[in-house]
């Protein structure tokens, strides 16, 4: 009877508690559907990330101005802090626990004090809802209102001749590449040549997508991002395999060195920075079970 009543108690628990969680998990949650309208496409600018720049200039400029006297300034800084952080404090109801309205009149009142040593004080709980709420929120934000999604981009494939999208594309330029070392292990050269070369199309291919989300003169200099991992010298060691192979004795270091450097260089600093976010993306955008 009593091992029952603990059981139910248990289902009860598990029913009530939607998902437990330990110590060290970090659970990246979508950002709160209200914080769509400070963000494109619903508001004009990115209004959430102004205000926080605010928030900070206000914010940081009470200790530049601290440390240089500059009562005034000061002053008036603490002030500008205040009603910036009032503000933010409404826009998003599901965050508002999230800003400590006491600890921030504090702070602002502090500063009349002119005591470096009070201002300071009170301004460590201030500061810790700023870091409490950037710890949990930037990747969250991060991946919905600032990575653009592949899922539109779109690219012609030159071996298929056909347009698919981003990940169609990357599964045929990785079977290329495995084709490439699978063969190689069986010393069946036509075959690496033929897979090298279809191989090497698809990277140079794929600089044509760089420029659908850098399109900024920033990086569309000469000095442009494809310098990184589509690079010439990627292609390069490509031409190099397939001259060694057309010699019909490939030297098998060279070959697998190659290899290696394209698979950390292209594919996986590539998938460092842009896989990451995308992983995200797509784990939200997987129907609820
Ligand atoms: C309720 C959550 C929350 C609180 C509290 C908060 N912030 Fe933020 N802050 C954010 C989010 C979310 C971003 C990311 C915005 C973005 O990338 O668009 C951000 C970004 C920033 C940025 C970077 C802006 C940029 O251009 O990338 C600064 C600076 C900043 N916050 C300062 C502060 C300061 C200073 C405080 C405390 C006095 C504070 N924030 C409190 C949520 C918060
Ligand atoms: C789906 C959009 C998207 C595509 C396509 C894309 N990038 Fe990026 N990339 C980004 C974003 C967003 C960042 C983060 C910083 C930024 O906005 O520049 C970034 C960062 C980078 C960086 C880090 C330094 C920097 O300039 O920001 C490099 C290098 C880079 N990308 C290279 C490339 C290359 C090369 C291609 C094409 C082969 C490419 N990217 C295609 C979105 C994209
Ligand atoms: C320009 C950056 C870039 C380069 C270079 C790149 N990838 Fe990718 N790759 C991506 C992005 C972004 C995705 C995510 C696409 C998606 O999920 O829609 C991806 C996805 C993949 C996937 C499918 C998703 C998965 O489960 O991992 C494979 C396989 C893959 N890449 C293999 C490769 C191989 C092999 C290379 C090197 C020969 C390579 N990629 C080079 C950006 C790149």
């Amino acid at each position: 009877m009593k091992i029952r009543l603990l059981l139910a108690t248990v289902a009860l628990i598990l029913l009530v508690v939607p998902k437990i969680l330990f110590a060290g998990d970090y659970v990246i949650s979508p950002p709160p559907k209200s914080l769509d309208k400070f963000y494109p496409p619903e508001s004009k600018t990115p209004r959430w990330t102004q205000q926080m720049h605010k928030i900070s200039g206000a914010f940081g400029g009470v200790f530049v101005d601290m440390k240089e006297n500059d009562w005034k300034n000061a002053e008036a800084g603490a002030k500008r802090f205040l009603e910036n952080y009032r503000e933010a404090a409404k826009w998003v109801p599901e965050w508002e626990d999230l800003f400590d309205l006491n600890a921030a009149k504090k702070f602002t009142d502090s500063v009349t004090s002119h005591d470096p040593k009070q201002i300071k004080k009170a301004s460590g709980p201030v500061a810790e809802t700023c870091s409490k709420c950037h710890s949990k929120n930037y990747l969250p934000v991060w991946a919905r209102y600032h990575m653009p999604s592949v899922k539109k981009i779109k690219i012609t494939d030159p071996i298929a001749e056909e347009e698919m999208d981003y990940k169609a594309f990357m599964y045929r330029l990785s079977s290329n590449f495995k084709e490439m070392t699978v063969n190689f292990s069986q010393e069946q050269y036509m075959k690496v040549f033929q897979a090298a070369n279809h191989f090497q199309k698809r990277i140079k291919e794929l600089r044509s997508v760089c420029s659908k989300c850098h399109v900024s003169e920033w990086s569309r200099s000469a000095v442009s991002v494809r310098q990184f991992f589509v690079n010439d010298d990627i292609l390069e060691v490509i031409q190099d395999i397939k001259k060694d192979l057309a010699t019909g004795e490939p030297n098998p270091e060279k070959f697998w060195e190659i290899v290696e450097t394209i698979g950390v260089q292209s594919c996986k600093k590539c998938h460092l920075v842009h896989q990451s976010f995308t992983l995200i993306q797509q784990a939200w955008a997987e129907p609820k079970n």
